[in-house]
């Protein structure tokens, strides 16, 4: 029988847009706040010192539409968007949601800013 490759057991969206200086919208990369830029780095190390990163693969988006709440970025599968993420916020995702498989839910988007979906055939046209 043949073996395939693995797919995946999370993909994290990491949003990594930056507004140029002097732009007033905020953005998840920012020179306002210098470890915005670090902030894809550090996840994709600390998945690589934990020897996870087959399994959990990092990728770099552009905007996901919740910039006044970032530097965001949405787990999946989950659906999960974390928001006003640090390095510590980080490592506390990848302990406790990506290997302990609980959602950390103080960093979670507020319900407000990120209500149930439309389903797409509700909209079609
Ligand atoms: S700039 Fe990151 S969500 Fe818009």
């Amino acid at each position: 029988m043949m073996t395939g490759i693995p797919q995946p057991a999370f993909y994290i969206f990491k949003c990594q847009q930056s507004a140029p200086p002097g732009m007033p919208k905020p953005s998840c990369v920012s020179q306002h706040n210098p470890e915005s830029a670090q902030l894809f780095q550090h996840l994709a190390q600390t998945l690589m010192q934990k020897g996870i990163i087959a399994t959990v693969q990092p990728i770099q988006t552009s905007c996901l539409n919740r910039c006044q709440q970032g530097p965001v970025m949405l787990v999946e599968p989950g659906h999960t968007m974390y928001v006003g993420l640090t390095k510590e916020k980080i490592d506390r995702i990848i302990d406790e949601h990506i290997i302990g498989g609980n959602i950390v839910s103080e960093y979670v988007i507020p319900e407000q800013v990120w209500g149930e979906p439309i389903a797409p055939s509700a909209m079609v046209r």
